[in-house]
């Protein structure tokens, strides 16, 4: 499906950072019919959160799963190879020239997604400089961004400050999607580079991660009902 025809409601991607699948399954059940995509992290699929992705698929619903894999190539293939079976439609990797090919390859025939993560958005130029690396950020992000075009990679997650200019770099046929989301008004918590839902749609994201504005509002359904209403008019805009 051409991405301009994501239904502005399927642009959400409620991140589940929840404690347990009981909580996960109670926040689903809230959230009702009015959210399509969950993404599953660390927090939740190793606590024994991922047999909820075959569970939501079977639903109608889809799963990004965000484990930001990175090992040796042959690894990262026989990882993704059993993500691909699990019904998940996003998986993440570490921008690494090695890893997202490895991933690539391994996810042919399937209709699993690789989204890269080009540089981690807690890293400015002197972390990168202490992990031993010459480039500063907007470099190596370019860089990666460019690499994982060549290689075939589906997608990239970046903040939606990153996004226009990676649009630019990588056209129309690469996802973009952007955590760092909040709705005007909302506390930005340990986020520090933050958008709007309808800035970062304008921008040129295609996806919207968001965690902490959905799961701890007093009304979850409501607040992400709010979100995807933004998501329409900064489409057409
Ligand atoms: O609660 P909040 O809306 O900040 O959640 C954003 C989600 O996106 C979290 O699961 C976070 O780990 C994830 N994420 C992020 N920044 C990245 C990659 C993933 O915030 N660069």
């Amino acid at each position: 499906m051409p991405l301009s025809d994501i239904a502005p409601r399927d642009r959400l991607i409620v991140s589940l950072d929840l404690p347990g699948i009981e909580q996960a399954e109670a926040m689903i059940a809230r959230l009702g019919d009015s959210v399509s995509f969950y993404k599953i992290g660390y927090q939740l699929a190793y606590a024994g959160g991922l047999p909820l992705v075959r569970k939501l698929a079977d639903k109608g619903k889809k799963v990004f799963i965000d484990l930001k894999l990175h090992d040796i190539g042959n690894t990262v293939k026989r990882g993704v190879e059993s993500i691909a079976k699990s019904g998940a439609t996003f998986l993440t990797v570490h921008g690494y020239p090695q890893t997202m090919k490895a991933a690539v390859e391994a996810r042919q025939g399937t209709n699993l997604k690789i989204l890269a993560v080009t540089v981690l958005t807690s890293y400015d130029d002197a972390d990168l400089h202490a992990a031993g690396y010459r480039f500063g950020v907007a470099d190596l992000a370019e860089a990666r961004a460019q690499q994982a075009q060549v290689l075939g990679v589906d997608g990239l997650v970046c903040s939606p400050e990153e996004a226009a200019a990676l649009r630019k770099i990588v056209g129309h046929q690469m996802r973009l999607v952007t955590p760092g989301i909040r709705p005007a008004g909302s506390a930005a918590g340990d986020q520090k580079r933050i958008m709007t839902p309808s800035r970062a749609i304008a921008a040129g994201a295609d996806y919207l991660v968001v965690g902490r504005p959905i799961l701890e509002a007093a009304d979850p359904r409501a607040a992400a009902e709010a979100i995807q209403a933004e998501i329409a008019p900064a489409l057409v805009a």
